[in-house]
């Protein structure tokens, strides 16, 4: 039996497997059985920020092994001091808690807005979600969780929690009140279409947090860490959350989710309220400095500036010579989507013959989410690869 007939068997299935067999992963390039190297956009859905197997977290990974793994939260490890302190230096926040995984980190964020709503009032409780926002799986993050098909299998909803669309100035004044401890927001939807919060969106958000004294929760777990060009994407914005998420990136491969604390909540949870076996893993946190570390380099920065404009100059080009198959390119930096409409699956599969692997996320769109690190003839075998097959798309498939 090969791997994927295995996997059927003893795997409980509920993802859509590609038809590979990786053996190898490095930088950008992932390596099947048979030697046959594809160019991957996945990059393990924005985790790999820096490439696969990156010298410099494989080599802070050894350094921890040789100390050791895991010692239980009644240790303060250093690799998590030295992660958490990176964290507060660089953003809003004073304190962080580790968990594990983005859902995590948010059942964290969500307790802590229940128990500041509660400070003030017993019954502030209740919570405001964006309409096609992803916020996890756990019962919490997914009532959250703003497509109606990921929660409605499970029963009865979490509640208190209204979903208001995007950029819908209106629905979001009329459903914040004095009861709302928290508003819950991507400042860029990645499961939900690359749709991107704008700016009387957001000042609305300020002012009603103002006014109602709700608490404004990004979950950042996959726009963070220069994703989208900037540390983190609400920096865009004329607003600064209270308490924010991430995870993917931030293990440099490892599960590791963050909860960052500004000093208002810092008071907030407090010892027996919350906590995690595994949550900031010393292993985790130690690849997780690493590509800290890298990321905060001013030279890497500027770099990356470059090629994310020049990324996005060349996806404009190819959409204007392409606009019958490119509806729209949305998202910013490395965290991009082309709304390819029905032709999705189709370039998918055209890609993949050519060795390069796409994502699609909300059925239509094309996620772009190459590693940080991606080099300029990476770049220029990705726009091969799609300039062959849209320029064949009208002959070969007819127009749709
Ligand atoms: C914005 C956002 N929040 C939360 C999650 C959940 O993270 P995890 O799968 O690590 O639980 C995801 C995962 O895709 C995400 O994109």
């Amino acid at each position: 039996m090969n791997l994927l007939d295995q996997d059927r068997k003893y795997i409980l299935p509920i993802y859509k497997r590609l038809p590979l067999e990786i053996v190898k992963a490095e930088g950008m390039i992932l390596t099947d059985q048979e030697g046959k190297e594809y160019l991957d956009f996945y990059s393990g859905i924005a985790v790999h920020t820096l490439g696969h197997r990156n010298e410099k977290v494989l080599e802070a990974m050894r350094v921890q092994m040789e100390n050791f793994l895991h010692l239980s939260n009644y240790f303060a490890a250093p690799s998590a001091v030295t992660l958490a302190k990176l964290l507060v230096e660089n953003s809003f926040a004073s304190k962080v808690f580790f968990a594990n995984s983005g859902a995590e980190a948010n059942e964290a964020m969500l307790k802590l807005a229940r128990k500041y709503g509660r400070s003030i009032r017993k019954d502030k409780v209740k919570f405001v979600a964006l309409e096609k926002g992803f916020h996890g799986r756990t019962y919490g993050a997914m009532n959250l969780t703003g497509t109606p098909a990921y929660r409605e299998p499970f029963g009865e909803a979490l509640e208190g929690i209204t979903h208001v669309r995007i950029n819908d100035v209106d629905g979001l004044r009329s459903a914040v009140d004095q009861n709302t401890c928290g508003i819950f927001f991507e400042v860029i939807q990645g499961e939900g279409g690359l749709r991107e919060m704008e700016e009387p969106f957001a000042l609305e958000l300020k002012r009603l947090s103002e006014k109602f004294d709700a608490l404004l929760l990004a979950d950042e777990v996959q726009t963070g860490l220069y994703r989208t060009g900037t540390l983190f994407a609400y920096e865009t914005l004329p607003l600064t959350p209270h308490a924010m998420t991430l995870a993917k990136g931030l293990g440099g491969g490892l599960p590791l989710g963050a909860l960052l604390l500004s000093k208002k909540v810092e008071h907030v949870l407090r010892p027996g309220d919350h906590g995690s076996t595994f949550g900031g893993n010393p292993l985790a946190c130690a690849a997780g400095a690493a590509v800290l570390e890298e990321i905060l380099e001013k030279e890497f920065q500027e770099k990356l500036k470059v090629k994310m404009d020049l990324f996005l100059e060349k996806l404009k080009a190819l959409q204007t010579r392409y606009p019958e198959v490119i509806k729209e390119i949305r998202g910013r930096g490395y965290m991009v989507g082309l709304d390819v409409g029905e032709a999705s699956e189709t370039i998918r599969e055209e890609a993949m013959k050519r060795q390069l692997l796409l994502n699609i996320t909300g059925g239509t769109v094309l996620r772009l989410l190459p590693a940080l690190t991606m080099e300029k003839k990476e770049m220029d075998r990705f726009f091969l690869v799609m300039e062959e097959i849209l320029s064949t798309w009208e002959g070969r498939y007819g127009s749709e």
